[in-house]
C-alpha cells in the first residue's frame, strides 16, 4: 500500500488491496502478546490499530515495535479537547510515524478543522505524507437508550449522520461508524471520504460489549473502505485462519 495522500480519497481507495482493508485492533496489554500475534499473522494484513489499552500499558514505544515488524499503525487516540490542546498533541503524535489517527467528532468542527490544518502543516514542513484523520461518531457500544439518557431526542442514526456531516465539512479524511450506518452515510454524503467500521462480528462470534455490530460482508457491501476487527481475531485459537476467513469473505464481495 502506498503511503496515504490526505487529499485524494479516490486514489487511496483504488490502491487498497483486501489485506489493507482489514485492520486488526490490537487490544492486548503487553508487548509479548503483540509480538506473538504479529508473528502468527506473518504480515497477512497491513495495518494494526493501537489504542488506549496498549498505549497506557506499554507507552508509545510499542508503535515502533509494530512498525519494525512491517505494519502500518492506526493510532486510535480518540482525541477530544479544545482546538489548541489538540493541535499541541498532534505535534507530538506526528513524531510517532503513524498512518492514521482517530479523534471524537463530538469535539466539534473547530477542533477537527484545526487538527487537519495542523497535520497538513507539519507534514508539508517535514516533506512527508500526512496521516489520515478519522472522526469517531457514536461509539459502537452505545445505542438509542444510552443516547436518550444523554438527552438526545433522535435515534443514533441521525446523530451519526449529523456528526459525520460536521466531520466531512471540517475536511478530515474519514469517519468511524458501525457497519449499520455505512449505507446511510454513503447515500447522504457520497464517496469523497473514507469509512472505517469497528463493531464487526462473524455470525458465530459473541457481541461482547458492542451494541451496533454486523458482519464484514454488510460493511463492505454498504461501502466501508476499512473494517476494524479486534476480539473476533485476537480471541480466536487459530488467528491466521480467522484472518484468512475475513479476507476471503471480503474478497468474495
Ligand atoms: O473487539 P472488537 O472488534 O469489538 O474491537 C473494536 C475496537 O474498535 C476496539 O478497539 C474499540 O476501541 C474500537 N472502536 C469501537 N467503536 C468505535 C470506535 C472504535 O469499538 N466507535
Amino acid at each position: 500500500m502506498d503511503n496515504y495522500n490526505s487529499v485524494n480519497t479516490e486514489k487511496i481507495r483504488k490502491n487498497l488491496k483486501t489485506k489493507d482493508r482489514l485492520i486488526l485492533s490490537m487490544d492486548v496489554p503487553n508487548k509479548n502478546e503483540v509480538l506473538s500475534i504479529l508473528r502468527e499473522l506473518e504480515n497477512s494484513i497491513s495495518t494494526v490499530k493501537i489504542g488506549l489499552e496498549l498505549i497506557y500499558n506499554e507507552g508509545t514505544k510499542i508503535i515502533d515495535t509494530v512498525i519494525d515488524c512491517g505494519y502500518k499503525v492506526l493510532l486510535d487516540a480518540k482525541l477530544m479537547d479544545i482546538p489548541n490542546t489538540i493541535a499541541g498533541a498532534l505535534k507530538g503524535i506526528s513524531k510517532l510515524g503513524v498512518s492514521m489517527i482517530t479523534m471524537h467528532t463530538f469535539g466539534g468542527s473547530g477542533m477537527m478543522t484545526r487538527a487537519k490544518e495542523e497535520l497538513l502543516q507539519i507534514s508539508s514542513k517535514n516533506g512527508v505524507m500526512s496521516p489520515l484523520l478519522f472522526g469517531v461518531t457514536v461509539l459502537t457500544s452505545l445505542d438509542d437508550s444510552d443516547l436518550n439518557a444523554f438527552g438526545f431526542k433522535t435515534d443514533y442514526a441521525s446523530i451519526v449522520k449529523n456528526l459525520a456531516r460536521t466531520a466531512i465539512e471540517s475536511k478530515i479524511d474519514g469517519i468511524i461508524c458501525s457497519p449499520n450506518e455505512v449505507s446511510v452515510l454513503r447515500e447522504s454524503f457520497g464517496n469523497d471520504f473514507l469509512i472505517a467500521t469497528p463493531g464487526i462480528r462473524l455470525p458465530e462470534d459473541d457481541a461482547g460489549d458492542q451494541k451496533r455490530y454486523n458482519t464484514p460482508e454488510k460493511a463492505i457491501d454498504d461501502g466501508a473502505d476499512f473494517i476494524i476487527v479486534g476480539r473476533s481475531i485476537i480471541k480466536s485459537k487459530n488467528k491466521i485462519g480467522t484472518v484468512s476467513n475475513y479476507l476471503e469473505r471480503m474478497e468474495r464481495r
